[in-house]
């Protein structure tokens, strides 16, 4: 029997880590793997917030019982509908079947379409409350953050905000869960990386949650991913990110991202990184997209505000992994950077003319002239690489356009 863990008076975590899928959205990797959270509150009536990933319903079905017992859960808060957090509504209907499940307009649609629940469904409308006893639950609906039902539930009683996939991250619980039972700095790249590359897309509607939420007392957050933030330097912290990414405010820094078949385009990007180096900037990274996973070139480049992308021609294209990161930044609506780009090619230059219509396209500041190399480094192409790293470095301290950079040594 599991020991219940109450997280403040009434309110149990129930959620499970999984440190077995490889790919999250059988798309991201994860290397520390991650939680399903979900929380129940007991009190006169039971309130059970979100589920897990079905493939550990059984576990959480334990956790469950070792809070209530025999007790009923009178109420499903449905804060987001994605499956890693709805996969168990199925059987946990089938072992409550009074359960009354709480939603808005689109839950209601989604818990039909993907589990054809049509009875026992209550819909909330923005701001509506539903009294447990001593604890009221309150409904902000925050859509697409990151898909059309999202919503929070507040318990003013208790300062809580449970927060669906908000100020979540990738990583486990390795035996603590509140954030002063953890070491919150080991999640910060995880958080980052989880950010842009799930919710990256979403800056508008994420500030428009963050505003709406802005006069909310909160002293825990109760994300559906990652620790519980209960300390206020965290809170700030993870409330302060999510602000900063929304609004694709970076730090002084540069990623270098680029395809290589043997060497050349490569070389490229050392020479602009060493210049870039030279003059002052520290946080460089350079990512060969055929070795790099596309999620932790896209997290660095939320990071850090300068970006320099470069790609061979390939069949009269740019190189497959190149083409692949310029449509997820696309897909992100990546903005308020400073950009430069450089092509190689050995008959037909066509990559530098598709980075050049990416650019046309894009809400990105291109600094320099591009730099072109046909077949090898020729002096006056290393020089250009050069001159692109060296003006590079200069916009990156000026800071003068987007959020401004700072010097990083
Ligand atoms: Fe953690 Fe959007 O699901």
């Amino acid at each position: 029997m599991y020991k219940p863990l109450e997280i403040t008076k009434d309110i149990f975590y129930v959620g499970v880590n999984d440190r077995t899928k490889q790919l999250f959205e059988n798309l991201w990797p994860l290397p520390y793997g991650v939680s399903y959270n979900s929380y129940l509150i007991s009190d006169h009536k039971t309130a059970l917030i979100d589920t897990v990933d079905e493939c550990y319903s059984d576990l959480f079905f334990q956790k469950i019982a070792a809070v209530l017992g025999d007790k009923p859960i009178d109420y499903l808060i449905v804060n987001h509908m994605e499956p890693d957090h709805s996969g168990s509504i199925g059987l946990l209907v089938t072992r409550y079947p009074d359960i009354q499940i709480v939603g808005n307009r689109h839950t209601v649609k989604m818990l039909e379409g993907f589990y054809g629940i049509t009875k026992h469904v209550l819909k909330m409308e923005d701001l509506d409350t539903l009294h447990l006893g001593q604890n009221t639950l309150q409904f902000y609906l925050t859509p697409m953050v990151h898909w059309p039902e999202t919503m929070m539930t507040y318990v003013p009683e208790k300062k809580t905000l449970f927060s669906a996939d908000a100020f979540g991250t990738f990583g486990t619980l390795d035996g603590g869960v509140l954030d002063s039972q953890l070491i919150p700095a080991r999640y910060r790249s995880e958080m980052i990386r989880y950010y842009s590359n799930i919710v990256g897309k979403f800056g508008s509607p994420v500030q428009t949650a963050l505003k709406k939420l802005s006069a909310v007392p909160i002293e825990a957050i109760c994300s559906t991913h990652g620790p519980v933030w209960t300390q206020q330097e965290n809170i700030a912290e993870v409330v302060g990110l999510y602000d900063r990414l929304s609004r694709y405010e970076a730090e002084c820094g540069l990623v270098i991202a680029y395809g290589s078949m043997y060497g050349h385009t490569e070389q490229l990007a050392e020479r602009i990184a060493a210049e870039a180096a030279e003059n002052g900037i520290r946080n460089i990274v350079l990512h060969n997209v055929s070795k790099s996973h596309a999620s932790d070139i896209i997290r660095d480049v939320f990071t850090y505000q300068g970006l320099i992308i470069g790609s061979p021609t390939y069949n009269n294209k740019l190189f497959p992994g190149v083409e692949s990161l310029l449509s997820a930044l696309q897909n992100r609506l990546l903005k308020n950077r400073f950009f430069g780009y450089f092509g190689s090619f050995t008959w037909a230059d066509a990559s530098a003319k598709q980075l050049a219509a990416f650019v046309e396209g894009s809400e990105l500041e291109l600094v320099a002239e591009p730099v072109i190399m046909k077949q090898a480094m020729l002096d006056e192409v290393e020089d250009k690489a050069r001159a692109l790293g060296r003006i590079m470095a200069c916009k990156l301290l000026s800071g003068a356009a987007g959020s401004p950079g700072k010097k990083t040594d």
